[in-house]
């Protein structure tokens, strides 16, 4: 059933081309220039009269959110916030008529989730749910529903739900795009035609895992580590550190790179672990310059960067290069060296990778 892997989760870190390619799947027009849902029940005057959304998730799915709300913004210039759901409902959100409220569960089953979806529909808005389980309670009660198509993921620690999580926001920001006429039809071709070459290079990716490999065992002997990036990078970053948490047991802190320098800096000493993304060309530069603080201060630095970047090779102690996409899309790529590290460093500490203590695959207690 582990089709020859020794767990699950790394079966399912190698399932995600495919789950890519089947969550775009019948999602693109026949010459791949366009988003089509057809799933959709909510109209193109629905998607005009939306005023703002807010995405609530919990966990891994709540750092796709983060991820979500980027995207939407930059694409369709909508205003987003991502909210923990079980904070939600108890920090009187603002729901309107025209509030979109989008619930983002792998399980569907998630307490806190489901509680948020139905106090949403109670205030009047419409939900939207991104779900991985079709029939599952979130499905069932959402005012519209996108599946992402990964296939039962069986590992606690979610990998290949979050990565197809990020592709339903890519398209959804896309679609809502097109409709509110915000990005040129030449902009949405060229990020359609990045999004179908992210399986392979997912693949290439897969293929150079030796380095992480070497640096989750350098990380398992250290008891904290932080992760920085900005923008992003760092939205990324928060979901590195959860995986890393959750099965490694190594604690570690995800910091947008800009803020080390308000506290955290005065943690960063000789040896310890940072591992550092740098994927985001507009942001480049400043992050480069963060990444210079630490290693001052004797910081152990995996820089994760993108092809272009790897003259960053200089100020850091090892690289780790994803191939070139467009920068909104980084985030499906850079995850996976994330979620490779803390896969070898749970099994470098002797951990039960796929059941991880204290944790349950599905939480329907709130
Ligand atoms: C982390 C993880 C959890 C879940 C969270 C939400 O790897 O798996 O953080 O993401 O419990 O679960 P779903 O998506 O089923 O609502």
């Amino acid at each position: 059933e582990k089709a020859g892997f020794d767990h699950f989760m790394l079966k399912e870190i190698y399932e995600q081309p495919k789950a890519y390619r089947d969550t775009m799947g019948a999602r693109l027009n026949d010459e791949g220039t366009r988003v089509v849902l057809p799933e959709l029940k909510m109209t193109e005057d629905d998607i005009r009269a939306i005023r703002n959304i807010h995405i609530v998730a919990c966990g891994t799915a709540y750092h796709a959110g983060l991820v979500g709300k980027s995207v939407i913004e930059k694409l369709a210039r909508i205003p987003v916030e991502t909210d923990v759901a079980s904070e939600y409902r108890y920090r009187s959100p603002i729901i309107g008529k025209d509030t979109l409220v989008i619930v983002v569960s792998q399980s569907g089953e998630t307490a806190d989730t489901l509680a948020a979806l139905r106090e949403a529909q109670r205030c009047g808005a419409r939900v939207l749910a991104i779900t991985n389980v079709v029939g599952s309670s979130v499905a069932r009660e959402a005012d519209d529903v996108i599946t992402t198509w990964a296939g039962p993921e069986i590992a606690v620690a979610s990998t290949k739900a979050y990565t197809s999580q990020l592709i339903a926001f890519y398209l959804l920001g896309i679609y809502m795009a097109q409709v509110l006429g915000t990005q040129e039809d030449a902009a949405v071709a060229e990020l359609l035609t990045a999004m179908q070459a992210l399986p392979g290079q997912v693949e290439a990716i897969l293929e150079q895992s030796e380095v992480l490999k070497a640096f989750a065992e350098s990380i398992a002997k250290h008891d904290n580590l932080f992760f920085i990036g900005r923008g992003l990078d760092y939205a990324v970053a928060v979901e590195g550190s959860l995986k890393l948490k959750e099965i490694s047991y190594i604690h570690s802190e995800a910091y947008a790179a800009g803020e080390l320098k308000h506290g955290t800096l005065a943690l960063i000493e000789e040896g310890i672990p940072v591992i550092a993304l740098a994927t985001q060309e507009e942001l480049f530069e400043k992050t480069a310059s963060n990444i210079k603080e630490v290693k001052a201060r004797g910081a152990h630095v995996l820089g994760v960067v993108n092809e272009d970047e790897l003259d960053l090779r200089k100020s850091v102690d090892e690289i780790f290069a994803i191939p070139k996409t467009m920068a909104l899309l980084a985030p499906a790529l850079a995850v996976v060296p994330l979620q490779l590290l803390s896969y070898y460093a749970s099994l470098a500490r002797g951990n039960d990778v796929d059941k991880p203590r204290n944790l349950a695959k599905s939480v329907t207690v709130e």
